[in-house]
């Protein structure tokens, strides 16, 4: 038996920075050591402005501090998360300073804002295809994407602009540039490997089929660098050449379960 201790993941001392990564959209990160990964938060700007990702709990306070170099706190209009965990999601104290209305998928809507003590109820649900104009220029567009790697997990892809939000789709360990200039897929793969996170590699690779298809010019996972469409097809090679799924690796630790 392990005794479980109550953590914040020591995040509250993470260095955290912002980006600007296209016209008015901003990648608000910070780097784990004990992870070795990046925590990204995206901050896009239009008449109503919104985040992706709240980013996890012991970090919100730094992720606020940052988007208020940008906009005061209460013209965030809109807060959306991908799919529900911790670190997508966990910053939820956000909602005791803001009046942002959260988004999120009919799945995290039904499954997860339903149905807990105390999570806020106010929010949006959104499906496939459906459509969010925060103003003139950003207009997004919902991917429901299913057991990639959660089963309410969903994309964000602004049209005009053509910036893809993966969550953790294309996500790299490490602390390099908030653009990448190399291909590190192969350390991408690894990452699957050893975190297991996808059960299989099916609805992974039919989901980056998809996603290829939208042609973005930019892709912002939730950790690691934001890749250019230069590099994106390295990344999605290397998806659907290699297999990464659960192979009894749970966040680096060998569960001693037959899987067959
Ligand atoms: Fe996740
Ligand atoms: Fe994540």
């Amino acid at each position: 038996m392990r005794e479980v201790k109550k953590t914040d993941f020591n995040l509250r001392d993470t260095n955290v920075d912002i980006s600007e990564i296209t016209d008015g959209i901003y990648r608000i990160s910070g780097f784990s050591n004990e992870f070795g990964i990046t925590f990204n938060q995206f901050l896009i700007i239009d008449e109503k402005p919104m985040l992706i990702h709240t980013g996890p709990i012991g970090m919100y306070k730094k992720i606020e501090e940052k988007i208020k170099e940008v906009i005061p706190l209460h013209k965030l209009v809109y807060v959306s998360f991908l799919h529900f965990e911790s670190d997508e999601w966990g910053g939820m104290e956000f909602l005791e300073s803001s009046d942002a209305k959260l988004v999120c998928s009919d799945l995290s809507s039904k499954l997860n804002m339903m149905g807990w003590y105390n999570v806020p109820v106010d929010h949006i649900s959104v499906w496939d295809n459906d459509i969010l104009k925060i103003g003139k220029k950003r207009h997004f567009k919902f991917i429901m994407t299913p057991h990639v790697h959660h089963w309410d997990s969903m994309m964000i892809f602004e049209e005009n602009t053509k910036s893809l939000f993966t969550s953790d789709l294309f996500i790299q360990p490490g602390n390099n540039k908030p653009i990448i200039s190399e291909d590190i897929s192969e350390s991408m793969i690894n990452l699957y490997r050893g975190a297991g996170i996808f059960a299989s590699e099916k609805p992974v690779r039919n989901t980056t089929r998809r996603l290829a298809d939208l042609l973005p010019n930019m892709v912002y996972p939730m950790h690691g660098s934001c890749i250019d469409k230069s590099l994106f097809s390295k990344y999605t090679e290397a998806i659907m050449k290699n297999d990464f799924g659960y192979s009894g690796i749970l966040l680096g630790q060998r569960l001693e379960t037959i899987i067959s």
